[in-house]
């Protein structure tokens, strides 16, 4: 809250208890002269006034509330900003810190987050035969902690944290076969992930279909977990300063070539003279990222051109649109947001989607699936 309303808020309060506390001493200090037949000689309407204490249950509620005022007081931080932090405590990261609405929201979801984490390694890695991965989650976390707490952590440190989480990749296969876990994989995806990637991880015009075997940064279970802990970037350049217009259309119309049906029927018939001058700019500036061939690179995460796979579309406006002004898709980090249990999860459920010779789990994951509310008992 800033200043000028906890100020504000602390005068009103305590202007209340000292109006209430002023009123309770003038009743008591002035007492009304009664008249003979005990009332108070005040007539309205008809109706006379007398002088009777009030009863005890108003009694007991109004100096029990003034009381109640005094203790919240004392136990929350309820005046000037910064002036008092009160006596009451919450637990947050192992530390005892000063009551504030956030502290204790910290608290409650580090607490909802042990209920899940127990839950995951006692019994959905124990069942899933994995249980040895628990070990591995433990000094990942340990050392996300150092990470995260110091200024400079020591240089290796990230490339420890990388190893660890690449250690964890078997017991992603594992867990991939293991229907409990891809039951809660797939409500946590339904929860995270399904407003950019789709309910059924379809994908969109931008935003990559997972269920294929069409990878931009690798679908070993390996690969998954560094992109839903790391996050990811797509890079692919603007090119028409260097190119310019004419090498944009010669490019775009050998990457149309490159693809089965040229990328999309309403391309038509495709221009050979710029397929031909399209090859040679394609080995100079794309095939660094794109591969000789066209196939793509992992490394860059560089999509294949050569399938009917397009992630922002094959006509044939749209991929000189992307070479004009580039594209830089957006895949958010969520180590901090999910923590490593639950990315393990999502990355087993996002493993079995694709044809790996495992059952396909779209099966898992009903059009009309539990929403949030499933999740929440997840947690
Ligand atoms: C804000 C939108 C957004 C959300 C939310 C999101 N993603 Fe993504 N994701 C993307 C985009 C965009 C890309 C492609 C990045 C690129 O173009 O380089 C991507 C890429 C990926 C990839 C890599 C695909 C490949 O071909 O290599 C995986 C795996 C993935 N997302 C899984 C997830 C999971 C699991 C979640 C939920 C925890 C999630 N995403 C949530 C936008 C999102
Ligand atoms: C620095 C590496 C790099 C270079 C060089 C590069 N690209 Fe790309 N390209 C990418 C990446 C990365 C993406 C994916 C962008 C994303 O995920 O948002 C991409 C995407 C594309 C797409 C979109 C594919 C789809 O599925 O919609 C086309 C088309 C394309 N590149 C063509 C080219 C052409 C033609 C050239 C040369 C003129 C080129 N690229 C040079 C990295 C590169």
């Amino acid at each position: 809250m800033t200043f000028f309303w906890s100020s504000w808020i602390t005068i009103l309060s305590f202007g209340c208890w000292l109006f209430i506390l002023g009123a309770l001493l003038m009743v008591l200090k002035f007492k009304p002269e009664v008249e003979e037949d005990g009332t108070t000689g005040h007539e309205y309407d008809g109706i006379r006034e007398y002088d009777k204490p009030l009863p005890k249950w108003w009694l007991v509620i109004f100096f029990g509330s003034i009381v109640w005022g005094v203790v919240y007081w004392v136990f929350f931080p309820a005046m000037f900003p910064k002036s008092w932090d009160g006596i009451a405590t919450v637990e947050v990261d192992g530390k005892t810190v000063p009551w504030t609405s956030k502290n204790e929201l910290y608290s409650d979801l580090e607490s909802n987050n042990k209920v899940f984490t127990d839950n995951f390694e006692k019994s959905i890695l124990v069942q899933a035969n994995a249980a040895d991965a628990a070990k591995t989650l433990a000094s990942l976390s340990e050392m996300q902690a150092t990470m995260r707490r110091s200024d400079k952590p020591p240089a290796d440190l990230q490339t420890k944290i990388d190893e660890n989480i690449a250690a964890l990749a078997p017991d992603v296969v594992k867990l991939s076969e293991n229907p409990n876990a891809l039951k809660v994989g797939s409500r946590l995806f339904l929860q995270n992930c399904a407003v950019c990637h789709g309910s059924n991880a379809k994908g969109a015009t931008g935003y990559p279909n997972l269920t294929d075997n069409d990878w931009l940064y690798g679908g070993e279970a390996s690969n998954i977990l560094t992109t839903l802990h790391n996050g990811r970037v797509g890079g692919m350049p603007a090119w028409r300063d260097q190119i310019g217009e004419d090498g944009v259309r010669a490019a775009a119309e050998y990457v149309l070539s490159l693809s089965p049906d040229h990328g999309s029927k309403s391309n038509g018939e495709l221009d050979n003279t710029l397929v031909t001058q399209g090859q040679a700019i394609f080995k100079q500036q794309c095939a660094l990222c794109h591969g000789q061939d066209g196939k793509g690179m992992i490394s860059a995460g560089a999509p294949n051109l050569t399938d009917n796979v397009w992630l922002y579309g094959g006509e044939r406006e749209t991929v000189r649109e992307t070479l004009r002004y580039g594209r830089a898709g957006v895949m958010p980090q969520w180590e901090t947001k999910l923590g490593n249990e639950r990315i393990m999860l999502l990355a087993a459920y996002i493993y079995s989607l694709s044809d790996k010779g495992v059952p396909t789990a779209t099966a898992t994951v009903p059009a009309n699936a539990p929403a949030p509310k499933a999740v929440a008992s997840a947690n």
